[in-house]
């Protein structure tokens, strides 16, 4: 951790003395390069890779590694997003989100006053929604993948039988989650040891039911987990820990193809997703406004620049909180709302020298409409032009503490996504609209953003993260971070973040490296800055002119780039 942090200070000192200078180019590979949160995961990517698979097999056997190494948030029990480019140049992106059980009622999360009680959307059984991961995986993979289900699971399936190693991250995060997990006897018999010690880093973590579980995903594909023994022992998980999953939302689950959020930059085109993810429509929206107010003189991180970018966020986010959601329930104005006219109209009231405060940003309106840390984020690329963003979810790190008793995997609580009551925050301060309110079926806004950029017909750029609303904002830093400023992949990852999300109207700012004659122009402008260690994880790829692959594993915390 102190070496960690040494290494931090050393990169961010020299970066700061040559911003144009590369501080510390990354190891470049030819043949294909996984970045994602976890050592053996990414392993596992790269095996497949090197197997022959192509970047849609290696994905899959990431996600489903996570899976077992990386269980606060690697999941089968949740849901998440892709990002695909296609060596023939297709662009897509499938939505394998959780979605709201049928028996999901909009005022579930309300007691008998009205009033909104985050425990119950956010630890036990009713804070699940029906879990995607296993369907989009099976669907990546029928549509896009090379190599049979059961060669791609097979590192995961080992990793869980056989075991391994814990970090001293993993450790901690066992120990800090034991109190809420040992309140669920299938969490205290997969994730406590029997004796009731702590974990150290260095233990042999075997995870035998879990191994079974994957097994028989394997080998009967969605019938080994939305039907059958797995599903069985869901739906009783359901009525030991109050849930309302049934066989029926098993069986219904099916993730969605959809088409991607897509807008040019510079001279960049960026693939992004969509509804029910406000990443895309957030990010475009975000580069929309700001891309004529840049110019050449407008420094990284200088207070003209996190002003104009933090206002650009704060109106982005008025409007995905008011008018976003899942776009089968819910109009979408996407047209709208990305319109370069309706964006400087939103830019109007911009002043470089003041903050327009929160209260008197509201979503904008259009006449048109007929109104209707935990995740983990990984990339794959390979040497035929693939590139895959996996955005993936259990929201909360162990998502709702409960573990599937005789299968394994802990269970998300993604409804607490949900706006449970109008003006009520959710965990990340979040406050949403009718558009996002729990209807059975649905699917709850996230802010996953799995992007992929391409320049010259080529993908360059591969990324996304962790942290909630920061996800966007970390995302969209690191894309400017590449295109506007030139940094390689470790040094877009490593440079300082900030956030801003309308309400609270609040700037966050990772301190570790802004000057404090920035921060004071930025307070001189109306900033009310509150400092955050660490804003979002994220891991990325970026391949340069000559087809050079490089990946980045945020420094700010456990990550791991393979290539090849
Ligand atoms: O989908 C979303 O936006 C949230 N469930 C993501 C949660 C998250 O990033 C937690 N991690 N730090």
């Amino acid at each position: 951790m102190i070496l960690k942090r040494l290494l931090l200070l050393t990169v961010l000192s020299l970066f700061a003395l040559t911003v144009s200078a590369q501080i510390s180019a990354p190891p470049t590979f030819q043949n294909g390069v996984v970045s994602s949160a976890d050592r053996y995961a990414s392993e596992a990517g790269l095996s497949i890779l090197q197997q022959g698979g192509n970047a849609v097999d290696a994905a899959v056997a990431v996600q489903f590694a996570l899976a077992v190494t990386l269980p606060r948030a690697g999941n089968i029990g949740g849901g998440g997003f892709m990002v695909l480019h296609l060596e023939d140049g297709t662009v897509t992106t499938l939505d394998f989100r959780e979605k709201a059980p049928h028996n999901a009622r909009r005022d579930m999360f309300l007691d008998e006053d009205g009033e909104f009680n985050p425990d119950k959307s956010q630890i036990g059984g009713l804070a699940s929604g029906v879990p995607g991961t296993v369907d989009g995986m099976i669907s990546a993979l029928e549509r896009y993948g090379t190599l049979p289900l059961e060669v791609v699971m097979e590192p995961a399936i080992q990793l869980a039988i056989e075991g391994y190693r814990l970090t001293e991250s993993q450790a901690r995060s066992l120990n800090n989650a034991a109190e809420n997990l040992s309140r669920f006897e299938g969490s205290k018999a997969t994730f406590l040891r029997s004796n009731g010690e702590a974990w150290q880093a260095g233990d042999l973590f075997i995870q035998g039911d879990l191994g079974q579980t994957l097994r028989r995903i394997a080998q009967m594909g969605r019938r080994g987990f939305y039907s059958g023994i797995t599903a069985n022992l869901i739906i009783q998980e359901m009525q030991r820990s109050g849930g309302i999953i049934t066989m029926r939302d098993l069986r219904d689950y099916r993730s969605v193809w959809r088409e991607p959020v897509t807008t040019n930059f510079n001279d960049y085109t960026l693939h992004m997703m969509g509804p029910p993810s406000s990443g895309g429509l957030v990010m475009k929206q975000v580069l929309g406004m700001i891309e004529d107010r840049l110019d050449e003189e407008t420094g990284f991180n200088s207070a003209e620049y996190v002003h104009l970018v933090s206002e650009a966020l704060r109106r982005a986010f008025a409007d995905r909180n008011h008018w976003l959601g899942d776009p089968d329930f819910t109009d979408i104005p996407n047209e709208e709302l990305t319109d370069r006219g309706y964006l400087e109209q939103r830019m109007e009231s911009f002043n470089p020298d003041r903050v327009t405060p929160s209260d008197e940003v509201s979503h904008g309106e259009f006449e048109s409409v007929s109104e209707a840390y935990e995740t983990t984020h990984f990339n794959v690329v390979d040497s035929r032009g693939n590139a895959v963003a996996v955005n993936t979810t259990i929201n909360g790190s162990f998502g709702s503490f409960v573990t599937v008793t005789g299968a394994g995997f802990l269970l998300n609580n993604e409804m607490d996504d949900f706006s449970a009551k109008p003006g009520e925050p959710n965990m990340f301060g979040l406050i949403g609209a009718e558009a996002n309110s729990i209807e059975p079926g649905k699917r709850m806004l996230s802010s996953m953003s799995p992007t992929i950029a391409v320049k010259d017909g080529k993908v360059r750029f591969v990324a996304g993260g962790a942290g909630g609303p920061r996800i966007i904002t970390a995302t969209l830093q690191n894309f400017l971070n590449v295109s506007l400023f030139g940094m390689n992949a470790v040094e877009s990852i490593t440079a300082p973040r900030f956030h801003h999300q309308w309400l609270p109207d609040r700037l966050l700012i990772e301190p570790l490296w802004f000057s404090k004659d920035t921060i004071d122009l930025l307070r001189k402008k109306g900033h009310d800055i509150q400092f955050v260690n660490s804003l979002a994880l994220i891991h990325s790829i970026t391949i340069d002119e000559e087809g050079r692959m490089s990946g980045a594993a945020d420094p700010r915390a456990d990550g791991s780039v393979q290539g090849f």
